[in-house]
């Protein structure tokens, strides 16, 4: 894919910029605006981008959707759930819009480019003012201002595979901060519909990645979250031999003193990540590691591209590179024609391993992929009572994983107080797990230096130490 190709022109950018003034003078523009966001954090952030794109219009952020002049839904689709809940609360706020009939109704997201939606959306869903697909996210200004000035719903879906630069960003947290580094999924796992819905991968201009890091360091952001469905590909299509281990190192030598990184595939898990993590100053010990099943014949048709002895040989790599790094993984249960005793391989799989964490999730039927055209489906019960056994197993193993941190010099991001004392704070530590100490309000958004010395319903206790 030529790069001129998904570069979004500065020129259209800026008539975007344009039309974003110029709805902020119409009077009967919406005042307030509410975001709903579902999915992972690559939604979480477009959320903030729309957020960013609201306010160049002058709106500003209402905190209850019901009072808010235009409400968005930002949907996800990767399992049947995550769409039934974002349908179901859009039809809820037809109803309360009955009370307040001026207010207008957006939905936009990776449900809106799944196929035929858009048509649903026109014959079905007659009440949604405005739908857009991901591929349309940086056009919002012009759709809102032709929804504003010619009284038309608006229902925008296209096939495009775009990277729009300098999108007006209002970011939820000051400390830590998302940045993407690559968009879209080539991997056409057999259950997943991530590629159908958010098209090829196509990575982001280092120097871009490099400038955005070093804007929110001056800003004061103490951490940020490289996002990407498979960042271990970063690179691919762009000009001279950039990967994500070189990109990496060089926003690890450009002094923020906090970085994560997500999703990476095990396939694509390079000894030379492995070395630069190793090696770095800033880069936090802690790593998601999707395996999504323990078994070879399940991760064959899973369209995984690796074996249950490959994946443990990239986690036993982790392990010696960077003693006591924090690891977690994603599961699916219940794949098509998945047996007991190819479940019980996960299970094991999980023994061995010895996750801090795990997310795990009921295989879910998707439309369009390879899977949902496989025999095999799993009943219900019996892949409800798998997922029972699977997290059981974790949550054992999680109460002793965790003891190995008693004891340990920490350092936490004060994300909040903490909910269970007026006189404590929590955050995360450098390995990913949460970790209270004592402290207040004053506390929230710094690092805090803390030595772990108890472990209380499930949570690390630390002392402070600065
Ligand atoms: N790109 C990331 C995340 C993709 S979605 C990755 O490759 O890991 C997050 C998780 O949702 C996946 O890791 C998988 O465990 C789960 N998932 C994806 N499609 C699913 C489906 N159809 N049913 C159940 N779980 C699914
Ligand atoms: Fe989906 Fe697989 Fe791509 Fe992850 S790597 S987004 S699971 S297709
Ligand atoms: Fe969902 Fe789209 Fe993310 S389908 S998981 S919001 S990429």
């Amino acid at each position: 894919m030529e790069r001129t190709e998904v570069l979004v022109s500065a020129e259209e950018m800026e008539r975007q910029r344009v039309f974003a003034e110029q709805v902020h003078v119409l009077p009967h523009r919406p005042k307030s605006y509410h975001v709903v966001t579902y999915g992972c954090q690559m939604n979480a952030h477009d959320s903030e981008k729309i957020a960013g794109m609201l306010e160049a219009m002058g709106m500003v952020s209402a905190p209850r959707r019901e009072d808010a002049d235009f409400v968005i839904f930002n949907t996800c689709c990767v399992r049947e759930n995550a769409e039934r809940r974002a349908l179901g609360n859009v039809t809820w706020l037809k109803e309360v819009r009955k009370e307040k009939p001026e207010m207008l109704i957006g939905v936009c997201g990776c449900m809106i480019q799944e196929p035929g939606m858009a048509e649903k959306i026109l014959k079905q869903y007659k009440f949604i003012d405005l739908a857009f697909g991901t591929a349309n996210l940086h056009k919002l200004p012009e759709m809102m201002y032709d929804l504003l000035n010619g009284g038309e719903r608006i229902v925008q879906v296209e096939d495009k595979d775009v990277i729009s630069e300098g999108l007006p960003i209002r970011r939820l947290r000051h400390d830590a901060a998302y940045v993407t580094i690559m968009y879209g999924c080539d991997n056409f796992c057999s259950y997943c519909i991530v590629p159908y819905v958010r098209g090829r991968e196509r990575s982001r201009d280092p120097e871009q990645i490099l400038r955005e890091a070093e804007g929110l360091l001056e800003s004061g952001v103490k951490e940020i979250m490289l996002l990407g469905q498979n960042v271990n590909s970063y690179g691919k299509g762009l000009p001279g031999d950039i990967t994500f281990a070189k990109l990496l190192k060089r926003l690890d030598d450009s002094g923020i003193p906090r970085i994560r990184f997500m999703t990476s595939h095990p396939k694509d898990l390079s000894d030379e990540l492995i070395d630069v993590m190793a090696g770095g100053k800033h880069i936090l010990p802690q790593f998601h590691l999707p395996v999504q099943s323990g078994n070879d014949e399940i991760l064959r048709k899973m369209n995984r591209h690796y074996t249950r002895e490959q994946y443990l040989d990239r986690v036993r790599r982790l392990r010696e590179a960077i003693p006591g790094i924090g690891l977690s993984t994603d599961i699916i249960v219940g794949f098509p024609g998945e047996t007991e005793e190819q479940f019980a391989d996960t299970m094991s799989l999980i023994d061995e391993v010895q996750y801090d964490s795990a997310f795990t999730f009921i295989y879910s039927p998707r439309t369009g992929t390879k899977a949902a055209g496989m025999p095999g489906m799993i009943p219900d019960e019996e892949a409800t009572n798998r997922i029972k056994r699977l997290i059981d197993l974790q949550e054992g193993l999680q109460q002793e994983t965790m003891k190995r941190f008693i004891g340990m010099e920490e350092e936490i991001l004060v994300e909040g107080l903490s909910r269970r004392s007026k006189l404590a704070v929590s955050g995360k530590g450098k390995h990913g797990i949460s970790i209270t100490v004592s402290g207040n309000a004053e506390d929230i958004g710094t690092i805090l230096r803390c030595r772990v010395n108890g472990l209380k319903n499930n949570t690390l206790i630390g002392e402070r130490e600065t």
